[in-house]
């Protein structure tokens, strides 16, 4: 079958394409991806002469591109992972948030009603749901929790999940939707904050810590999470939504501290910074529904994980250092000098 992958060229939709041509080489991937600032064809480069492999650079939102694609590939399914992702952008300009995030959405499911589907996979995010408080660590989030947002990143995933929701109920769409954690891993773009930490501790740069590095984040290793979807377009059942999430919550000040001592760096260049504004205190995912209906289970546990995305960052400067040293700087110097 052909699958249509879209940001296929960031950071969990690369891992992704790798996963499935990897698991699955009967199967065509087309990957459609606008190459945004957080796009890099470059980490497809051992994937793109495949003969299975098809690369597009089209935006989501352009609504002749994809439609043409449609009628040239006909895909079997979507898995949709292109979208705008970092919280801090949404902060300082939340319009191409909802521009890609919600009306891209509403594109590529009227491609799918227009040509025919068999699954469109929505991969969305534990932010939707909110957060939960620190002195409640017996909270989790269920696929009954409420959505309830925080910024204008977990708002417009939050408004394309009820789209995709209304699709399904109106439409008779086939849909499925995934809402996993914090993940982190090979090829995640340096503005996030595993990587990020990475790169200024190799650099003897400080380490920007929001407010008291108390908040907590549920991480996941990102081939667990591809593996979790995967298992979910071929076995889950349609019209359902599937947490996913591997129990290691962990505070930020942990992780920044566990990354030094990694690398053997001094804790000195801890550097706490202004909060960011609305900023989630702890998310935590209960993944009772996946494991109980598809047997997941993560299988890369964060001390290992963490160990190999380190070993990654090392092993793969040019790809980062590349990154870092564009228009990244000038985003770099807004969102932190001074702060
Ligand atoms: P990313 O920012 O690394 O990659 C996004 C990709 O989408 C890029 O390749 C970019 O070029 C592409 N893109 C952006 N706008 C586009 C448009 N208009 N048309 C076509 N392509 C476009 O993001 P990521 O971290 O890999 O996240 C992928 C998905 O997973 C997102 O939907 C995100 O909300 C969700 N998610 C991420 C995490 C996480 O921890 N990173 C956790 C849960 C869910
Ligand atoms: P991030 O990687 O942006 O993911 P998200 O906000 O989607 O969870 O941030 C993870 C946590 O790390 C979040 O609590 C904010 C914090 N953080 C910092 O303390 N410093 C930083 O420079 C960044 C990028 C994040």
């Amino acid at each position: 079958m052909t699958i249509l992958v879209t940001g296929g060229a960031g950071f969990i939709g690369s891992n992704f394409i790798f996963y499935e041509l990897e698991h699955h080489p009967e199967d065509r991937i087309v990957c459609l991806d606008k190459l945004t600032y957080a796009g890099n064809l470059s980490t497809l480069k051992d994937v793109l002469d495949l003969p299975n492999f098809r690369f597009i650079r089209a935006d989501i939102c352009d609504r002749e591109a994809v439609y043409r694609l449609f009628e040239e590939e006909h895909p079997d399914m979507v898995v949709h992972f292109a979208a705008e992702s970092h919280v801090d952008r949404s902060i300082e300009n939340p319009g191409v948030f909802l521009e890609t995030n919600i009306m891209g959405t509403a594109v590529l499911m009227d491609a799918c009603r227009k040509y025919g589907i068999r699954r469109y996979h929505q991969v969305s995010t534990d932010e939707v749901y909110g957060d939960l408080p620190l002195d409640r660590p017996d909270l989790l989030f269920t696929e009954e929790t409420p959505l309830h947002t925080s910024s204008p990143y977990s708002s417009s995933k939050a408004s394309a999940d009820l789209l995709v929701m209304a699709y399904h109920r109106t439409y008779g769409l086939p849909v499925s939707i995934s809402r996993c954690s914090n993940n982190y891993g090979p090829y995640q773009f340096p503005e996030k904050l595993i990587p990020l930490m990475i790169a200024n501790c190799l650099a003897n740069k400080p380490l920007p810590v929001y407010g008291k590095g108390l908040n907590v984040r549920d991480w996941l290793y990102v081939e667990d999470h591809c593996k979790a979807i995967d298992l979910i377009i071929r076995n889950g059942r349609e019209g359902e939504v599937y947490n996913i999430g591997g129990h290691n919550e962990m505070a930020n000040i942990d992780i920044v501290k566990l990354i030094l001592k990694e690398l053997g760096k001094s804790e000195d260049l801890i550097t706490y910074v202004t909060d960011r504004k609305g900023h989630d205190m702890r998310y935590a995912i209960d993944p009772s529904k996946i494991h109980a209906e598809l047997g997941w289970l993560p299988e890369t546990m964060f001390a290992e994980g963490i160990r190999k995305t380190i070993r990654w960052y090392l092993d793969n400067r040019e790809w980062w250092e590349t990154i870092i040293s564009g228009e990244y700087k000038d985003y770099y110097r807004k969102m932190y000098e001074n702060r």
